[in-house]
């Protein structure tokens, strides 16, 4: 075997953390669980292909996060983040979770509204006059995170009379993710002249601070920002000031366990693919260690426990000391919506070198299982614990529309149900009015079924079009 050096074998044992989905144990908790009955009923009842809300199981996901930190992080309060799934079902039983809002768009602040959420936060770049006229003329229950200068003058000339809306400034983490992050909030070079501007509108009330990172695997992005926003506004603000200042906004970006990519697409991978690539005999030494760089991945994340302590702790040593008493805001999407959403599929076509199932990919709204990331998918209809490579791909006239390269259980055959499971995150919200409907969505709560929304009409597809 080719000796590596100290750092390639280092690279080589990260990536070794990460189980490889072609081992047919990566997902046999997950596939072992499924509730096929109710599965098979919903597709009975309500057609193929469809998304799938479990209900109960969304609740309790949410109890865990909101636990997990509640007992850790003094001040917990726990937003979700509408952007990630938007369904009125969803978002509902979530606020009857206890959960508060938190929102980037006219739409989705309209729909917390009228559902009743007490607390909402609204962030995001760009918004519009309309979005945060909105967001004034309801300033008891909403609290606007402030993204650039232009933005506070916008709002400020929008605020009606003898109303004050409650602000807080989105700080970027630019520096520790790169790219286009800079687009995300103020630079805290920028932050004193935000602090003058809100001070200088009589309808703004400055009263916390907000980031957000995503794809968290460790709690160290959380520490080091908490750290960094801290440090400044303690260098930068009078004590007296911040004490009147009421939550400290730490995102989402809670990354949830047992998600699979395509290691090349991670930092481990693209580090263990450049050094393969030297030269082909460390290529093969890596071979021979059994890791591929161009395979599907497990990847590693620390369980929530973790990052609930080290938020906490971080939160007690820098936030509570400046701003006593602060509420110390959540606002996790994917960690809450991906597991409890099925999608439902049923093979249309068996052919030499596929199968082709009645749904496409314009219901995820992404091409990620083409192209990067796993999910599990599974036949209901002839059950068995092998997992079989075979190219599933959907009904769109696209040939990236694929829902993977393998699935669990038997040879599948027309007319079988397949579930696509694990896909609640940024699929329904962002899914793609792209040649066929967007399907149902169906949800089962305490074993009881029914459609949360109606599968996409003619009428709504063109509504507002002249035929
Ligand atoms: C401000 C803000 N909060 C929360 C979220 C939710 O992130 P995630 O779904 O990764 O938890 C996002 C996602 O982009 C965001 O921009």
């Amino acid at each position: 075997m080719t000796e590596l050096t100290a750092t390639e074998r280092e690279i080589l044992d990260a990536a070794r953390e990460s189980v490889p989905v072609d081992d047919e144990s990566a997902f046999r908790a997950a596939v072992d669980s499924v509730d096929r009955d109710l599965l098979l009923q919903s597709a009975a009842r309500y057609g193929t292909p469809q998304y799938f809300l479990d209900v109960d199981a969304l609740r309790e996901r949410a109890r865990t996060f909101a636990d997990t930190m509640k007992r850790h992080v003094p001040g917990t309060a726990c937003c979700y983040a509408f952007k990630c799934n938007d369904l009125p079902a969803l978002t509902g039983a979530l606020r009857d979770e206890g959960f508060h809002a938190d929102v980037a768009g006219l739409f989705e602040l309209d729909l917390a509204l009228r559902q009743g959420f007490d607390r909402i936060l609204f962030s995001g770049p760009g918004k519009t006059g309309r979005e945060l006229a909105l967001a004034a003329r309801n300033a008891e229950r909403v609290i606007v995170n402030l993204d650039n200068l232009d933005e506070i003058d916008l709002l400020g000339s929008l605020v009606p009379p003898g109303v004050s809306v409650p602000v807080g400034f989105r700080v970027n983490t630019a520096t520790a993710k790169g790219g286009t992050w800079w687009k995300f909030g103020f630079d805290l070079e920028e932050l004193a002249e935000a602090i003058r501007r809100v001070d200088a509108c009589p309808g703004l009330e400055w009263t916390g601070v907000h980031f957000h990172g995503s794809w968290n695997k460790t709690p160290e992005g959380y520490v080091a920002q908490i750290e960094r926003i801290a440090a400044w506004l303690g260098a930068n603000v009078p004590a007296e000031r911040l004490r009147s200042l009421r939550f400290f906004d730490v995102g989402g970006g809670f990354y949830p366990e047992d998600q699979a990519l395509l290691l090349q697409s991670e930092d481990r991978g693209m580090l263990l693919d450049m050094v393969g690539r030297r030269t082909s005999r460390r290529a093969d030494a890596f071979r021979e260690a059994g890791i591929d760089p161009y395979g599907f991945h497990v990847t590693p994340v620390r369980p929530l426990a973790e990052f609930a302590e080290a938020i906490g702790d971080a939160v007690r040593q820098h936030v509570l000391p400046l701003i006593p008493g602060a509420t110390i805001y959540f606002e996790p999407g994917r960690y809450i919506a991906t597991f409890s959403t099925t999608i439902l599929l049923r093979a249309m076509a068996v052919k030499r070198h596929g199968v082709i199932v009645d749904g496409g990919i314009n219901m995820l709204g992404d091409y990620k299982l083409a192209e990067y990331s796993f999910a599990p998918v599974v036949n209901l209809s002839r059950p068995s614990p092998a997992l079989r490579r075979r190219v599933i791909c959907g009904s769109l006239c696209d040939p990236a529309d694929l829902w993977g390269y393998s699935h669990y259980g038997d040879e599948l055959k027309k007319g079988d149900l397949v579930a696509v499971l694990h896909q609640g995150a940024y699929t329904f919200s962002g899914a793609w009015r792209f040649i066929k409907s967007v399907p149902a969505y169906v949800a089962a709560a305490a074993g009881e079924l029914t459609v949360a929304r109606e599968e996409e009409t003619f009428d709504v597809r063109y509504s507002g079009c002249r035929l």
